[in-house]
């Protein structure tokens, strides 16, 4: 492999719990109803994880299903990057649990923190990875148990979350999506809008915290709205300047799936149709760092790409941190 070879995805694989969580189902935890829940956000349904699923276990599933798809071994990756904000420990990482679970001996392991944009950082890295020349072959895992810290009595986030992961089997060469021009942001400032205060070192679990709830899941979810819109138009909009090329240009987007009405905004602002724009937010509701991996999985097995055909991956989460991505798909 040369040095100056593009980092492309060469096989993805992704992992969806069996339990489907229905709009009707949550109309029995909380005072919410289907008609709410789709006509603001999009959502039916979503999958949620059994108690013996965490983050590692699906992480490593979906690995060994993009490993299957790519024709690599685990012997073969010499480096696992996991993305998610529901680790199944606050340490170690559990990108290490998933270097074991799959027995990738040759794998370096750590985890990336971008909340809902984790997928986009995590292959952003693997990028620099492999164009430095430093790893040929890396694994990207994006894998969330949500369900682990959303409150199921609170109507304003347990509808949105849902559980999964993906990965992406990240490489110099061969056929696949080449990761083109990458945008990622971040603004520190507004931490306290999505974020899950207690259980750090700043506020430690203790039986205060658990009482006051702070180790669940928050969100200012109007605030939070205004900022993805505006994120995320702004980010893919520099990312396509960046790559020199137009909205005509991208075959499909693939937006964080965290809202309906927010992807139809952003995409309107570039004028892109509704149907280029990739949705699995009905069926699986938000995944945070893999929803945009899983949809971008999908997106692939439904529609077989054309070499030269581009792809928009476009991510907003808490942090807050934002991102952009032109993918093109090249032959090996
Ligand atoms: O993944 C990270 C990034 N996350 C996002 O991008 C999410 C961004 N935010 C959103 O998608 C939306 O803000 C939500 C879907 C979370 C909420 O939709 P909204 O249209 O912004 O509703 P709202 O928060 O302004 O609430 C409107 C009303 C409120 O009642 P009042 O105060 O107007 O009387 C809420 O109490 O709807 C009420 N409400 C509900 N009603 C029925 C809030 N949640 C529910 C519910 N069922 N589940």
């Amino acid at each position: 492999m040369s040095n100056n070879a593009k980092a492309r995805v060469i096989g993805m694989g992704s992992y969806l719990p069996e339990k489907v969580l229905s709009n009707q189902d949550l109309e029995k935890l909380v005072d919410t109803s289907d008609e709410w829940i789709f006509s603001r956000t999009g959502m039916k349904e979503r999958r949620i994880a059994r108690d013996d699923e965490h983050a590692s276990t699906m992480g490593a599933e979906a690995g060994r299903r993009a490993l299957a798809t790519a024709g690599k071994s685990a012997d073969d990756v010499d480096l696992i990057l996991v993305a998610t904000m529901t680790p199944d420990y606050t340490s170690p990482s559990t990108a290490g649990l998933v270097q074991q679970m799959l027995s990738a001996k040759n794998a370096a392991a750590m985890d990336v923190q971008a909340m809902c944009s984790g997928y986009l950082y995590a292959l952003t890295t693997a990028k620099a990875y492999i164009e430095s020349g430093l790893y040929r072959c890396v694994l990207v895992v994006a894998s969330e148990k949500m369900s682990s810290v959303v409150d199921y009595t609170d109507r304003n986030t347990c509808i949105l979350f849902g559980d999964g992961a993906s990965a992406s089997v990240v490489t110099g060469e061969g056929a696949g999506l080449q990761v083109d021009t990458v945008s990622l942001g971040s603004d520190g400032s507004l931490a306290e809008l999505i974020w899950i205060p207690g259980g750090g070192s700043r506020c430690p679990p203790s039986a205060e915290m658990l009482e006051s709830g702070k180790h669940y899941f928050q969100m200012s979810g109007r605030e939070v709205y205004k900022h993805a819109v505006r994120r995320m138009a702004s980010t893919a909009q520099t990312c396509l300047d960046t790559a020199g090329v137009t909205a005509d240009q991208i075959s499909w987007v693939v937006p964080h799936q965290a809202n309906l009405r927010i992807m139809e905004a952003i995409t309107k602002s570039f004028v892109i149709p509704s149907e280029r724009v990739y949705k699995t937010v009905h069926k699986y509701g938000n995944t945070s760092a893999s929803g945009v991996a899983i949809a971008l999985d999908d997106l692939t097995r439904e529609h077989a790409l054309s070499a030269g055909e581009r792809v928009l991956l476009i991510a907003f989460g808490g942090g807050l941190t934002w991102g952009a991505m032109v993918l093109k798909q090249v032959e090996g």
